[in-house]
């Protein structure tokens, strides 16, 4: 084969090309001039090698290489003398390596490109549709919510004298107050499924509503309301408030443990100060209880006042609800209302344990009996027999027979 060992002039750096769409055939745009040109595949091809590194021998291999046909000289000639026409070629002397002839997008190409705006735009649409509906979701809920509180104070909730909410900004000392009240007016045994069973949270309360009505008295409830919205009766209001920067400490963690929170310490104190967190904002809480805390229906106390001195604080609630309490209960009542003490019937006051017991979860039944034998005493004769057939068939044919021979706890095999 001829080989073709001259050297070969450079393309301009200015040439661009891309697919028309038509096969072999290319549009060659000379972006410095403006026009655009349509050569063929093996145009495209030579067009596309002369980048100022290759000669005529090494064109000429690869050209063969490409098409399986040798590259004739006249054939290169006439080639060069029409791109030199058209002004493909940088001028002589300035010939220096040109960035490659970038073939623009095919149509394929160009049409991939549409397909994959047209999957980015739907991806896109996809995922604030889900935003709204996320959004939605949480309005709606919070639609419910307030429909259902509106309910409960404008229709079902029938207030009594003797009534006792217990308020507060979350982590303030609320579930503190609810044991408090609790050995207050009862015998105080810890014998009980969850305080709240004594002490419902009024505003969320599954059993709330009607089902309050059916509580004896004195009723004794928590809330997280603030002033403007708890329903005004004639009963006491016990408000108890804590330093904000423990609460917003402490409502950090509880976010963190019970809501699966991930953020770190310092955005989370971000949305607290600016009350973009669960009950708002604790100044605008703790203002609007503050400005009433000298109504004679309202008793207001602090989280840190129950540190100091919680005996002078438990006798400064009885009497404020007209409540007896035989002094030599008081130590009493003071021990079971010890940190200590309540850490260690924590299950008691755990609000996960609440929202179960709510939905009629029976807790501390999980280690139930731990006896062996209770099966044969449960089922009747048709379930007994239905469960031997089913062990026949599908555990006797492996040899498995019960009670396992031996005692093991390994199943044996017979035979
Ligand atoms: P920390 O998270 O700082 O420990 P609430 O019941 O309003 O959610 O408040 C919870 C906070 O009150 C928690 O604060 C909890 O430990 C604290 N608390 C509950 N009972 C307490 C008690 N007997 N003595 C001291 N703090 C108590």
């Amino acid at each position: 084969m001829e080989k073709l060992a001259i050297p070969l002039p450079a393309r301009r750096s200015e040439l661009v090309s891309w697919s028309s769409g038509k096969k072999g055939a290319y549009l060659v745009r000379n972006r410095r001039t403006g026009e655009t040109f349509q050569v063929g595949e093996q145009e495209h091809f030579l067009l596309e090698h002369l980048d100022g590194q290759q000669n005529g021998e090494q064109l000429s291999d690869a050209f063969a290489t490409r098409f399986v046909q040798p590259l004739l000289a006249d054939e290169l000639a006439e080639f060069l003398e029409l791109a030199a026409q058209r002004g493909f070629f940088q001028a002589e002397g300035t010939a220096v390596p040109t960035p490659p002839l970038d073939p623009g997008p095919s149509l394929a190409q160009q049409r991939l490109g549409v397909h994959s705006l047209l999957k980015r735009i739907a991806a896109t649409l996809l995922s604030v549709a889900a935003a709204v509906l996320r959004w939605l979701a949480l309005w709606l809920q919070r639609a419910r919510l307030r429909i259902r509180l509106l309910r409960l104070i404008r229709l079902e909730f029938v207030p009594r004298p003797d009534d006792i909410f217990i308020v507060t900004y979350p982590r303030s000392g609320t579930t503190w107050m609810q044991m408090i009240l609790y050995q207050l007016t009862t015998d105080g045994s810890m014998d009980i499924p969850h305080i709240a069973e004594y002490c419902p949270w009024f505003e969320r309360s599954l059993r709330s509503g009607r089902a309050f009505e059916t509580r004896p008295s004195p009723r004794l409830f928590k809330s997280h309301l603030p002033y403007q919205k708890i329903p005004k009766g004639p009963g006491k209001y016990i408000y108890v408030a804590r330093e904000g920067k423990d609460v917003a400490v402490s409502y950090y963690h509880l976010y963190r443990m019970y809501q699966g929170y991930a953020g770190t310490f310092a955005e989370f104190f971000e949305q607290f100060m600016s009350g973009k967190v669960q009950f708002g904002s604790w100044f605008r809480h703790v203002r609007g209880w503050w400005e009433h805390g000298r109504d004679p229906n309202v008793l207001f106390l602090t989280y840190e006042e129950l540190t100091r001195d919680l005996e002078s604080c438990i006798r400064k609630v009885s009497d404020f609800c007209g409540l007896y309490v035989p002094s030599e209960r008081l130590p009493g009542i003071v021990a079971r209302c010890s940190f200590n003490f309540m850490k260690k019937h924590e299950a008691q006051f755990d609000p996960t344990m609440e929202t179960l017991w709510e939905e009629g979860v029976q807790l501390n039944s999980f280690l139930r009996s731990g006896r062996v034998g209770e099966g044969k005493t449960h089922l009747s004769s048709e379930q007994e027999a239905r469960f031997s057939r089913a062990f026949r068939q599908q555990l006797e044919p492996t040899g498995c027979s019960w009670p396992v021979p031996g005692g093991s706890t390994t199943a044996a095999r017979v035979g």
